[in-house]
């Protein structure tokens, strides 16, 4: 697979996808509002209508929309809707932030190698659920985050960044946890700048910087 096309983000809008607490939305938000991102967050779209980023998007000033995927009657359907009302806000790039649904084809077909996601491991050790706790059991001394564009394989897309925390002997699952998204809200919202910037260019799965291979470094 090679990709040499320039992906470009003329507006810079994006959309969240969340499910839950919404912590690593409120870190995109404030790294907007600290002049840390610039960005626009059009909607952020929630497949759970309690989720707690709901009320920090509220807070934001930003809409929001409440999709249940159980509304709908197959994978394909909610897929459709979703990119449907995303478009309909002018948004150029999807950043998943605890979104717990699979994305389909017709959501990756609709932006494509434009959807993010955040996973708090270093890809592709531990992809799916509870990644923090898996790689505490299985022994590892790093641990990490990973931003990758979305493909069709559950957490496998090209990385566009990692951040590396260690593991200590005294971390229990929750303690390793919280060190690890602390380094997420660092982390998604510099890959989102790195992203909108559009000087990138996916050779194989790598995702690699133009600037830097003009300069032939
Ligand atoms: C984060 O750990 C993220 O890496 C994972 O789900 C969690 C979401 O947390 N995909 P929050 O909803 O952003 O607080």
């Amino acid at each position: 697979m090679s990709d040499l096309v320039r992906h470009q983000f003329p507006q810079r809008v994006i959309g969240v996808l969340i499910s839950g607490r919404g912590s690593n939305l409120q870190s995109i938000i404030d790294a907007i509002d600290g002049g840390r991102l610039q960005a626009r967050v059009a909607i952020v779209i929630s497949n759970r209508s309690g989720a707690q980023g709901l009320e920090r998007a509220r807070q934001a000033g930003v809409e929001t929309l409440v999709l249940s995927h159980r509304d709908f009657a197959s994978r394909d359907e909610y897929d459709a809707r979703l990119a449907r009302e995303l478009k309909a806000r002018g948004v150029e790039l999807v950043c998943l932030a605890g979104f717990m649904r699979l994305v389909g084809p017709g959501l990756l077909e609709a932006f494509p190698n434009a959807i993010l996601n955040i996973h708090p491991s270093l890809l592709p050790a531990f992809p799916g659920l509870d990644a923090q706790r898996q790689a505490l059991e299985h022994g590892v001394k790093i641990a990490g985050a990973t931003v990758h564009l979305v493909t069709s394989e559950l957490d496998g897309g090209p990385i566009v960044v990692q951040g590396v925390v260690p593991v200590l002997e005294s971390d229990t699952a929750a303690s390793l946890a919280e060190r690890i998204l602390a380094e997420e809200h660092r982390l998604y919202p510099e890959a989102i700048q790195r992203v909108l910037a559009g000087d990138w260019v996916l050779e194989g799965r790598r995702f690699l910087l133009t600037s830097v291979r003009r300069a032939g470094v």
